[in-house]
């Protein structure tokens, strides 16, 4: 609208736009007042941090396009708030906030911004670590005050809490030269050891309590105890990361301040680094990105200060931030949602596994409906309850989770989740799988839905049959179609031996591959019903076809595929090329002792005793028979003395890193150097891949430097059976 329009009406729609912005200007800044009370006073926030800047820039944003709505009380102009818990003191400093930027492009305009005052600046990256601001007032090296960070003028005695934290010292001790000074007031992060949270959690939810939204909350509920002694018991930590008022100490930089700061005991973060570039910065932010989890402290981004003090004075802060500074937040990983309901789902083997149903929800860039609760005991001890608010966490490739409830956000009609003592899917009784189990088991192994449409899936998989179009609902349709009555496979026997009729009148609810669990219509919330290989007019669909062409050809495949088919418990695809191996025809491997099978390379007690229990059972026989009668291979017909595993690794050179599951260092180095590769230890543009098991060590963050390509632990097998692709082993210059 251009401004002479809006000179012409009686009521311009400047002014009505200026309404609108006023109206929610106030509903913003009232509802952020409120949540920082709940997350500054109470240390129970209700919304997630990331809800919370969201509402933050909105607010900004509207202070932006009208400055007449910013007030000395908005909230963008303060710094936290405090409790009349305990009793306020003054800083002797103001103790600031920092300018938060969410994306690369914010980071680089903040260093043009400030390159114009300070020319050739250094800058110091370190970690925003996601804890409680406290203020520590040393005279003459003797701690004599602790402070919360308040408002930022006033904060909150906590001098007999903090002084139960054994990384803050009562008396700092003068060494290499640095003098102890007549008065340093300095700043840190007290926190919550990310190691020891859901241990903390489980004990308040065993005592009854309600259990901590984050590690956060747990060190900020944890220093604001009106019982020192309470502190105590609590493992906190302290980094120290910057500096209020001085007397006998003038560091020329950040980094000589620091330096000093450990010299006398305070300790800094192990991973501050001062760089010449805006492209170490870069870099500086990529490398805490990939290892953010990896820390022994949540981070929820990085700190880029200028190095120079000199510099720093010379730009001086805002009424709120210093302009020295700058906060690039990572994505949020974390997010509040409701939580629907717990359900069960059934696994291949049988396990019962409670799952989440949760209000769809966006984290780290993919839409979350369910997330794991591993089994009843983890629901229990995480004191989640049916209707709760959530906190839920995606950390990269890792399936959901959720991290605790919301107790705060409780209204009473919440309700305790109940493990069924009946299989969801075959009603048959859940037992331990073994004594002292906490896993329950569904024992119906034969003909339960869930665990047959699990096996079928796995047969049809790319490390078995690899039958193309048999995906997760071609699965469910064969053994659980909502019509006929009557599911067409009561387990894998007959897989070969379907026909066109048999398929054309299935209808099917859609499940989820993940969780094994119906997967309902977003828009109607109802479940989504498909006919998978029929028209509307009842003939065969593409799909149907090539699925029974692809099982036709699927016959044909080597044996090592057929015996990772059968679902034998401790078998995946390597153990099934090393039995295939030895022995080279299903029949042998059928009359062998456990004895031969557990000397095997690659086999074991362990492995030859699930293959012996596997093939005492009848209708697992009856499978074999009944696949060998449609024409399966039950042999490989290999010329004498050739070797039979493929060598799909040939002259690679694969660095392993990390634990990988199911494997020793041994096992898998000898599945490597077994398919032709060579196991290296040092990562190189030539290296081939690296595979990073759990908790992987440098190479993993070598490999990502030189792109050479990254396996994860879990996809080794899968990695073994594919080898390289193209392009591997050539790492870009
Ligand atoms: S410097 C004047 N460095 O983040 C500069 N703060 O959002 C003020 N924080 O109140 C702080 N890690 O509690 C700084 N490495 C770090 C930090 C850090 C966490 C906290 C601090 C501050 C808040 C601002």
């Amino acid at each position: 609208m251009s401004g002479r329009a809006a000179t012409i009406g009686p009521v311009s729609t400047e002014d009505t736009d200026f309404e609108a912005a006023r109206e929610r200007h106030e509903h913003l800044a009232a509802e952020i007042t409120e949540h920082r009370r709940r997350y500054y006073v109470e240390d129970a926030p209700t919304i997630s941090d990331a809800r919370f800047d969201e509402l933050m820039q909105e607010l900004a944003g509207l202070e932006t396009r009208h400055p007449e709505l910013k007030s000395a009380d908005s909230p963008t102009e303060q710094v936290g708030t405090f409790s009349e818990v305990f009793t306020p003191v003054q800083h002797l400093e103001k103790m600031l906030s920092l300018q938060d930027v969410f994306d690369r492009e914010e980071v680089q305009t903040w260093a043009e911004r400030v390159s114009e005052e300070a020319a050739d600046a250094r800058y110091l990256c370190e970690l925003k670590i996601d804890g409680l601001a406290v203020d520590l007032v040393y005279e003459d090296g003797r701690l004599v005050r602790a402070a919360t960070r308040g408002d930022g003028v006033t904060g909150e005695d906590v001098s007999a809490n903090v002084a139960t934290i054994a990384a803050v010292p009562r008396r700092l001790e003068a060494a290499d030269g640095f003098e102890v000074p007549e008065l340093l007031e300095v700043r840190g992060e007290v926190y919550f050891p990310t190691a020891d949270f859901a241990r903390l959690n489980e004990s308040q939810v065993a005592a009854g309590k309600a259990p901590f939204a984050n590690p956060r909350n747990a060190a900020a509920g944890s220093l604001r105890q009106k019982d020192p002694a309470k502190s105590a018991e609590r493992p906190l930590a302290f980094i120290a990361h910057g500096l209020g008022a001085l007397r006998g100490f003038r560091p020329e930089s950040q980094s000589h301040s620091y330096e000093a700061l450990e010299t006398w005991g305070l300790p800094t973060s192990p991973y501050w680094r001062v760089v010449d570039t805006m492209d170490e910065v870069f870099d500086y932010i990529d490398e805490f990105g990939r290892q953010r989890h990896e820390l022994v402290h949540q981070i929820d981004g990085v700190v880029v200060k200028l190095d120079d003090m000199a510099s720093q004075r010379r730009l001086g802060a805002t009424s709120r931030t210093p302009r020295w500074a700058v906060a690039y937040k990572f994505p949020p990983e974390e997010v509040n949602t409701g939580l629907v309901d717990i359900k069960v789902s059934i696994g291949r083997t049988g396990r019962a596994t409670p799952y989440a149903v949760l209000e769809p929800v966006r984290v780290a860039g993919s839409e979350v409906e369910f997330a794991t609760l591993h089994n009843p005991d983890q629901v229990e001890a995480k004191g989640v309850k049916i209707g709760d608010t959530v906190v839920v966490r995606k950390a990269g490739d890792v399936i959901p989770e959720i991290v605790a409830p919301v107790a705060a956000a409780r209204d009473g009609s919440e309700r305790d989740f109940v493990m069924p003592d009946t299989c969801p899917e075959c009603g048959s009784a859940l037992a331990p799988a073994a004594e002292g189990e906490v896993d329950l088991r569904c024992p119906n192994s034969r003909s339960c839905p869930a665990q047959l449409r699990e096996r079928l899936f796995y047969l049809s998989g790319r490390s078995c049959f690899d039958v193309d179009r048999m995906g997760y609902i071609a699965c469910s349709a064969l053994v659980q179609p909502l019509e006929p009555p009557e599911p067409v496979l009561r387990d894998e026997a007959g897989v070969f031996d379907l026909t066109m009729e048999e398929l054309l009148p299935i209808k099917v609810v859609v499940r989820d591959p993940d969780t094994g669990l119906p997967k309902p219509d977003q828009k109607t919330g109802e479940d989504k019903v498909v006919s998978y290989f029929a028209t509307k007019e009842g003939d065969p669909k593409k799909n149907a076809v090539e699925m029974l062409d692809n099982l036709e050809k699927a016959k044909a495949q080597p044996l090592w595929r057929v015996i990772n088919a059968l679902s034998i418990r401790h078998v995946g695809p390597v153990a099934a090329q090393a039995l295939a191996e030895h022995f080279g025809d299903l029949d042998r491997l059928i009359e062998a002792e456990e004895a031969e099978l557990a000397d095997i390379d690659g086999v074991g007690p362990t492995i030859a005793a699930g293959v012996r229990e596997w093939f005492a059972v009848d209708w697992h026989r009856e499978i074999v028979e009944r696949w060998r009668r449609a024409g399966v291979r039950m042999r490989d017909e290999v010329p004498e003395g050739a070797e039979r595993i493929e060598k799909t690794l040939d002259g690679a050179s694969v660095v392993i890193t990390g634990a990988i599951p199911d494997h020793t260092r041994e096992s898998a180095a000898a599945a490597v150097k077994a398919r032709g590769g060579k196991v290296t230890s040092s990562v190189s543009k030539k290296t081939g891949a690296v595979v990073a098991g759990d908790k992987p060590g440098s190479k993993y963050d070598k490999a990502v430097d030189l792109g050479v390509r990254v396996v994860d632990g879990a996809d080794f097998e899968r990695f073994l059976v594919e080898g390289l692709s193209e392009g591997d082993g050539t790492a870009p210059d």
